[in-house]
């Protein structure tokens, strides 16, 4: 067993499943609150965990503001009691509708969403005006990630203008994503950083003379939090996700990030020894994400010197010249390497307080649709 990690009732626990620690994820959130400052100037993302429950503990921490990529993940974060909730994507097609929905039917939270194009933006406001609500909208800006999000220049000021003048749109500021910066090292992620924040700084300037707010920029992922929660800059809001659960990816990556260590750990077990030098373990691509490269994918803790030689729906082929320590059965812990995706493969996850499952949680926006 883990020292980090505990579980006594491991017969009790089935296998390939995913195992969050509260008492860890309350930690690397008062660590983050600790590093902005304060809790008012955070809006973490909620992808990562899709829970009710942790959402909650962030409320419980000060946290107001929250930002989400789905419309289920908006649903979700307004039932738990969330206020301010950005939907950080352009919605188009049928989403728009649902959003009017969300809009309707939770007067006690606050919407915004994300805008790039003229075209959807005037859609987006012909939806929300003809349904007589209002909705924030913020400037996706490209600075660098080549994602969404439209250049930094002239045509974004054209199209905050625009927006603010179009029925049922609130202008709110920008958001400032910056997905490519995430460099080991702290100085290189600060040089990342400068390169596009003074052009962005500069369309804020030139927004504001033309006489409109831009209140917010909300700010970059988790590595590099560090280098925006140390800007004295007005409306900043950080805007990290994985740094709740952490893993094995981010884990030990950034100096800058220490105390925030991973709050979610795979149990697997030995399903066959076929060798005297192979393992295979029930953690398939069905329950741990197969997004990062194959000997990222995950870190088996405590395990002999290894290499990820396969990886199927239901079967992780391990190799190591130790094989022959394991029988079937035996359980293997493992962190994933990217946490987001993997919580988005289980429907639920174990809770363990005090060494014990002593609970589940629902992952609620795993699900497209909750009910809007
Ligand atoms: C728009 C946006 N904001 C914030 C985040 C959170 O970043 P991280 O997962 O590095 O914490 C993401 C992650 O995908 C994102 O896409």
């Amino acid at each position: 067993m883990n020292p980090a990690y505990p579980l006594s009732d491991l017969d009790s626990v089935y296998s390939p499943a995913l195992v969050v620690y509260p008492e860890l994820v309350r930690r690397n959130i008062a660590r983050v609150v600790e590093l902005a400052g304060g809790p008012a100037r955070l809006r973490p993302h909620v992808k990562t965990h899709k829970t009710r429950e942790i959402a909650r503990l962030l409320l419980d921490a000060g946290v107001t503001r929250h930002k989400c990529a789905t419309v289920a993940e908006a649903e979700m974060l307004a039932t738990a009691g969330a206020p301010d909730v950005l939907i950080a994507y352009p919605l188009v097609g049928p989403n728009r509708g649902r959003l009017v929905e969300l809009i309707r039917r939770f007067p006690g939270t606050t919407f915004s969403v994300l805008i790039d194009h003229p075209l959807a933006t005037q859609r987006l406001s012909e939806a929300v005006a003809a349904a007589g609500v209002e909705v924030g909208v913020i400037l996706d800006l490209d600075v660098g990630q080549h994602r969404t999000g439209i250049t930094v220049g002239n045509a974004a000021a054209d199209l905050y203008e625009s927006a603010a003048k179009l029925p049922g749109l609130r202008p709110e500021g920008f958001q400032v994503y910056d997905g490519h910066n995430h460099q080991p090292d702290r100085a290189d992620r600060e040089a990342g950083v400068r390169e596009f924040l003074a052009p962005v700084l500069a369309l804020r300037q030139e927004v504001q003379s033309r006489g409109l707010p831009v209140p917010r920029l909300v700010c970059g992922g988790t590595p590099s939090f560090p280098v925006f929660a140390g800007l004295d800059i007005d409306g900043v809001e950080c805007s990290p996700g994985t740094f709740v659960l952490h893993d094995a990816g981010y884990g030990g990556k950034f100096a800058d990030l220490a105390g925030i260590t991973p709050a979610a750990v795979l149990v697997t077990r030995v399903v066959s020894r076929p060798t005297a030098d192979r393992v295979t373990l029930d953690l398939g691509t069905k329950a741990v994400a197969s997004d990062p490269p194959l000997e990222r994918r995950v870190k088996l803790l405590d395990f002999p010197e290894y290499e990820l030689a396969g990886h199927n729906e239901e079967h992780l082929i391990v190799k190591t010249a130790e094989a022959g320590r394991y029988t079937p059965g035996d359980v293997v812990y493992a962190l994933p390497g990217h946490v987001c995706p993997t919580v988005a493969l289980h429907k639920e996850v174990l809770v363990s307080e005090g060494g014990k499952v002593v609970g589940r949680w629902a992952v609620a926006a795993r699900d497209r649709v909750l009910t809007v």
